[in-house]
Formats: structure tokens, sequence, C-alpha cells
């Protein structure tokens, strides 16, 4: 079974390995003790949605939109969320993409749980330790259930002020539905007011199964990725920002002084900042060059030292052209093998873990590891030079090798995978275990 990828769930939620004995991933969860101080239930059903355009497609909703409604808690919450799974017949979860949550709540269909059937419902409990932007979405056959729409925003508010303060902060969800792009679930451009000479963050979440780009004729500053502060940004300027499929950019854009408006490109769709209501500057070519995020803001030091990692794993994606299952195709391994016939990466809860992650595959993989956030050291050899640039999802292109580096501090059993999710069912889906 293709654990929460494949076509259906996968019986029985797995065990962890835990010294003498076993502990059930179901017993990795927040303080069962501490009331809620965000409690919600998402009810998720499978109907025709609304495409912009006067279509309607085969799609999914939570409480009745896609995308479903923005989840918002300020840093340090303890969050409560209550699934219910009115018609989604093939079973749904609910993962927190980006969001170091216990393992149990972590919502992976066959790994951490299995997918709630129809009538079903399940609690996630998680503390919001981290502010940022984030995204949930269901972990059961997922390349089908996320691309129609089953998925919705997260906003952690931060304890404490940004680097970067805002006068104001507006989301940019994108998401196509039936080859429709989309911001917030609408085939306009998004409106943000603000005032002449204030600044906006633009909280812009790629939910696609492709790299989104993010531009503007007007300078802008790119103040978080994947949730993480960056260390003094500075502006850009004729430079575009790539988001992997998954990946979030949060953008500081200041509505001009003499009162007109900003457009900021964000895939297919745009956001237009300030300015008179109905005026929009026209739309700007895509530029060429792209901000190397390895290099953009400035240094800080790590929380941790990453010369003498307590383990290091190569991670090697390459094509095997095969039939599985009966099915000819296109598939992907890592380290030469195919999920689910892959061994882990075995971790102790403590350690310093190094990847090297290779592409010798000929496509681009938008990688993403569950319940930890990853620093990325260096690419092709070339080490960071700016702010830390940290990730949940990295987009690896052909030919490229990263080193990325993070802390085994969330114990369980983790997914290591392609974000554009058929590639996750054609095999490329790892997963670090903890010990
Ligand atoms: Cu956003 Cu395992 O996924
Ligand atoms: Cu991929």
């Amino acid at each position: 079974e293709q654990a929460g990828h494949g076509a259906h769930a996968a019986g029985g939620a797995a065990s962890v390995a835990g010294g003498p004995g076993t502990t059930d991933v179901t017993a990795l969860t927040a303080d069962p003790d501490r009331p809620a101080d965000v409690r919600v239930e998402f009810v998720a059903r499978q109907e025709r949605i609304d495409v912009p355009g006067g279509r309607t497609v085969d799609g999914y909703t939570v409480n009745g939109t896609s995308p479903g409604p923005e989840l918002r808690a300020r840093q340090g919450d303890l969050v409560e969320v209550t699934f219910v799974n009115e018609s989604v017949v093939d079973g749904a979860t609910l993962h927190w993409h980006g969001i170091d949550v216990p393992n149990a709540a972590d919502g992976v269909a066959g790994i951490t749980q299995d997918a709630v059937p129809v009538g079903g419902r399940h609690v996630y409990r998680f503390e919001a330790t981290d502010a940022g932007t984030y995204w949930y979405h269901s972990h059961q056959v997922s390349h089908v259930q996320v691309e129609r729409g089953l998925l919705g925003a997260i906003v952690i508010e931060p304890a404490d002020p940004p680097e970067v303060a805002a006068d104001a902060e507006a989301t940019a969800l994108l998401h196509v539905y039936g080859g429709r792009h989309t911001v917030n679930g609408r085939a306009e451009d998004a409106r943000v007011a603000a005032e002449p000479g204030t600044t906006v963050r633009v909280r812009v979440i790629n939910t696609d199964q492709g790299t989104a780009a993010v531009w503007s004729a007007m300078p802008f500053r790119v103040v978080a990725t994947d949730g993480h502060d960056v260390h003094e940004p500075t502006p850009i300027d004729g430079e575009r920002v790539l988001i992997p499929a998954g990946g979030r950019a949060d953008v500081a854009v200041r509505a001009p002084d003499d009162g007109s408006a900003v457009r900021l490109h964000t895939g297919g769709r745009s956001v237009i900042v300030g300015g008179p209501a109905a005026s929009a500057p026209p739309p700007a070519a895509q530029p060429s060059r792209t901000l190397d995020l390895l290099a953009y803001g400035s240094p800080e030091p790590l929380a941790f030292g990453t010369d003498d990692p307590d383990r290091e794993f190569d991670y090697v994606i390459a094509r095997r052209f095969g039939i599985v299952d009966g099915r000819p195709g296109n598939f992907w391994t890592v380290n030469g093998r195919m999920f689910p016939d892959m061994p882990m990466f075995h971790v102790r809860e403590g350690d310093v873990v190094v990847m090297h992650v290779r592409n010798d595959s000929g496509d681009v993989h938008p990688m993403h590891l569950h319940g930890h956030h990853v620093v990325v050291l260096s690419r092709d050899g070339i080490a960071a030079s700016g702010s830390p640039w940290i990730v949940d999802s990295l987009d690896v292109h052909p030919g490229e090798a990263y080193d990325v580096a993070f802390v085994a501090d969330n114990p369980g059993i983790w997914s290591d995978h392609c974000h554009t999710l058929r590639h996750a069912v054609d095999g490329l889906v790892a997963h670090v275990m903890y010990e």
C-alpha cells in the first residue's frame, strides 16, 4: 500500500521501535490534560464544486468551501481540530503541512492513523510552537484529494513581533481547480486595502503540484520561507521568487506614498495592494532571474552545529521506467528503491542529521520532510551565505545536489517525500524513523 498516497487506506497505524519495547505512534501526542485554546470542527465532503467561469468539477470541501476555512492561532496555543468525514468515499485525513506536530497528529493515512471513513471522526491536537504560514490538507489518496481541494490555510500569529513589522497582512492561497488559477478560491485578482506608505505582509501558499512564481514591478522583500523569518531581508528588484509545491513565501509589499497600487504576481493571479478600488497597475513580465535564497538576507548562527553530524544519509533520486502492478510507466526511486520497498532513515532523538540530496532523475522534485524543519547548508558544493534558509519544501532540480540538516527532536515516523503528489504515488516516498 502507498501510505497516504495510494488508492486506498492502508490498515493499521505503525509502531516505532523504542528501546526494549515498542511505542505506538498514537501515544506521541500533545499534553492530553491541557485544555485547547483554539477548538474547531472541520467537516469534509465530496461534492461538485463551482469553478470560476461557470463550470463545476469533482472536488472536496471543508465546511462547505474549497479552500476550507483559514485556521488561525497564536504561537503557543493548543489547537484542537475535530475532523469529520461526511462523504469522502476513499476516507480522508488532515495533515498540518510544515507544522512540527506530535507524530500521532501528523495525519498520514497508513502511517500515523487509518484514513477516517465516511461517518467517522478524528481529533487532532497540537501546540502551535512556531509562528508562520502553513496549510492543511488530506493525506489520503493525496494526489487526488489535494488537487481537488481538500485543503486550507493556517496562520500562526507570532507571540513576539516579527523581524519585519507590517501594518496589515493578507493570505494568498494559490490553487488550480479544473485548469483555472485561483487566489483564495477566486479567479479574480485579490485586493488588499492599504494606506499609502504602509507595509502589507502577503502570505503566499502554493498548494499546487508544481512551482509557483512571485514577482512585481515594484521592489518587495521575502520576509519568511516556509513559516520561518528571513534575517535582514533586502528589497529585491527585477527578480522572481519561486515557491515549490507545498511551500510558502511571506512577502512584504509597501504601498506607494502617492496612493497608487502595487501588483504582486502570484502564479496565475495577482494580489493588488493599496490604491483606489478598481484601479490596478498593468501586468508586468515575469523576470527571468530568480532570487537565490541560498544567498538572501544576512547570516545568523544556527542553534546547532553541523560540522560533525550524528547521522549522514544519502538521498539520491532517480527515474526508473518499468511496470508496477501491471501498470507501465515512469517511476521514481530513492537510493535505487521505490516505496514501499524502501529502507527507513534511522535516527535517535537529539541527533543532528545531515542529508545529501541528489537529483539524478531528470525532473524537478519538491521534497518535503514532515515534523521537522530543515536548514539548507549548500547547493552543488556552494555553501549558504545568507540568512539561515529554513524549509520544509525544497525544489531539487535535475542535476542538483543539496546538503540539508535538521535536529531529530520530534520522535515518530515521518514521511520525506515529493510534493508533486503523483510522484509520491509513483515511488518517491521515504521515511525518517526514530529508534
Ligand atoms: Cu503536504 Cu506529506 O505532505
Ligand atoms: Cu517529484
